[in-house]
């Protein structure tokens, strides 16, 4: 997994919309549901918040909600309180640095968005999926984004030439991306992701979003009093 950390975690507002094709898009499309999905002082969970471009997103959409922002990286989440403090957002924040606690928290909606992929399928991402769900209350859900593995032989090449001719990714970003696909990256599948929800104690994945390789799900919190 990338460091995060230092020069990395400096220039990743930069670097992000140069390596995810439809990344305001993912977010925007996350931020409309929330829009109306979520009530009045709905506390929303926000796992590897980076610098805080969820929070950024979805403030806006109502002066009520609370946010709790996580993240392993301090240097990120450094950037993200700075990013509060000029939006004058710090009072509806909770910064998070390290992992979550079981049951520490009883969010109405968690946020897991370009995260999981980081993530090895050894446990950790059961684990990190139990931690996710162990932290909503029982009408939970989860919205997740992440690299999956390609359902074609050119989807790989077709993300870095978009990149290249439509974002600006440079030549030496595509040939490091092409290497952090097979290095830094643990995707799975939709029917992996379905057996690992469903174990740590969510439904099937309801896709919402997908632009070449990065796909977006909503999984609600199993009912367990049905
Ligand atoms: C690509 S960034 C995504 C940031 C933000 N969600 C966004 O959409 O811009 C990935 C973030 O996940 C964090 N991360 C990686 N593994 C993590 C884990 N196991 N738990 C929490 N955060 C993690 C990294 O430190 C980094 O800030």
């Amino acid at each position: 997994m990338p460091t995060f950390t230092g020069d990395e975690a400096l220039s990743y507002d930069q670097r992000i919309g140069k390596l995810v094709p439809g990344y305001e898009l993912l977010h925007h499309t996350t931020a409309a549901q929330l829009g109306v999905m979520l009530e009045q002082n709905a506390t929303i969970l926000i796992v590897g918040a980076g610098t805080g471009k969820e929070v950024i997103e979805l403030a806006q959409y109502n002066p009520t909600w609370h946010f709790i922002v996580q993240d392993v990286s301090a240097d990120m989440l450094a950037i993200a309180d700075q990013h509060f403090t000029n939006l004058g957002l710090s009072d509806r924040v909770t910064i998070h640095h390290g992992p979550l606690l079981q049951g520490q928290y009883q969010a109405d909606v968690a946020l897991c968005l370009l995260v999981m992929h980081f993530v090895k399928d050894d446990g950790s991402k059961m684990k990190l999926f139990e931690q996710i769900c162990a932290n909503l209350g029982t009408a939970g859900a989860l919205f997740l984004a992440d690299l999956t593995l390609p359902e074609t032989s050119f989807e790989r090449e077709a993300q870095l030439n978009y990149c290249q001719k439509h974002l600006g990714l440079s030549e030496v970003g595509v040939t490091t991306m092409r290497s952090n696909f097979i290095n830094e990256f643990y995707p799975i599948d939709t029917a992996r992701l379905d057996e690992l929800a469903k174990y740590a104690g969510f439904d099937s994945p309801i896709s919402y979003f997908k632009a070449l390789g990065f796909s977006a799900f909503i999984l609600n919190k199993r009912d367990c009093s049905a």
